[in-house]
């Protein structure tokens, strides 16, 4: 009898500190006001479809607000990708919209569904010519952020080149940000992106799962007074959570 009770002890403690450490890494993470140069190249192709396409919007903007922009702190480009680059106003880390909030939501919002053939290693080689074509700052740790399902036309080994010379001759850490629903995203493609043994830079997200997107009118209603009390989507615990271990995670 003793010995049960002081065994459920032990795992009421376990459980409280993997609260506490998983807890505080997704709830308590505000502002990141590093130095940083980061690109977001986001996937516009076909195989990703207009609802997590314009989610992925939404949560882009809402990331870069948790971050400190300026010529001293965090500079941004966003560009799109299917199977040429588009490039929004910042096609380098020059432009004046990489250093200001407001013109990092404008490249954000200027992104269009073009819905082409994927073809990832475009994004991943355009990437380094936006590095090449930039003023970089010496000691500036790099960030290259991909948002796809990571289905590529080519098939994953197309990837594991271009993907190497991202982090090795650019010197950029790559994220790999999965979007779609579980069955549909290729992890090993994000896996290659990202590194070898570099699991822990890649998170996925299910933009349709309503705890991370969806309208609340898509889907049926059992449990809204909780929902329409947190007013604020990036205050739920779906997507908020994500949001928060995707910044902490750039700002590594
Ligand atoms: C999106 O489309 C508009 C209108 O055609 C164009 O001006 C803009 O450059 C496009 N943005 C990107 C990122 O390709
Ligand atoms: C970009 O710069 C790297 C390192 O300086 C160089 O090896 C590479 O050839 C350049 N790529 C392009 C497309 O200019
Ligand atoms: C939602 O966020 C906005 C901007 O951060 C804030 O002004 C507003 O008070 C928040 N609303 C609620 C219900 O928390």
């Amino acid at each position: 009898m003793e010995l049960v009770q002081h065994h459920s002890k032990m795992i009421a403690r376990f459980l409280l500190l993997m609260f506490l450490c998983f807890g505080r890494d997704a709830s308590s993470f505000s502002t990141c006001d590093k130095p940083l140069d980061v690109l977001f190249a986001v996937d516009t192709s076909g195989s990703i479809d207009d609802v997590q396409f314009k989610h992925s919007q939404k949560f882009l903007r809402d990331l870069v607000g948790f971050f400190r922009i300026s010529n001293s702190a965090a500079r941004m480009a966003v560009f799109g990708f299917d199977h040429l680059p588009r490039f929004s106003k910042a096609s380098n880390l020059d432009d004046p919209t990489t250093v200001s909030l407001t013109g990092i939501r404008e490249q954000i919002d200027d992104l269009n569904f073009s819905q082409g053939a994927t073809l990832i290693h475009v994004g991943l080689v355009e990437a380094g010519n936006i590095f090449n074509v930039s003023t970089l700052r010496p000691n500036v740790p790099r960030v290259v952020v991909f948002l796809t399902d990571g289905v590529n036309y080519r098939g994953s080994d197309s990837l594991v080149q271009p993907a190497e010379y991202l982090r090795t001759i650019h010197n950029a850490r790559v994220i790999s940000i999965g979007i779609g629903s579980e069955k549909i995203v290729d992890e090993e493609a994000l896996n290659i992106m990202a590194g070898p043994r570099m699991s822990d830079q890649i998170v996925l997200i299910d933009f349709k799962k309503k705890s991370c997107g969806a309208d609340d009118d898509e889907s049926e209603n059992d449990d809204t007074t909780s929902d329409e009390e947190s007013g604020n989507e990036s205050e739920d615990d779906g997507c908020g959570t994500k949001l928060r271990a995707v910044a902490s995670l750039i700002c590594q």
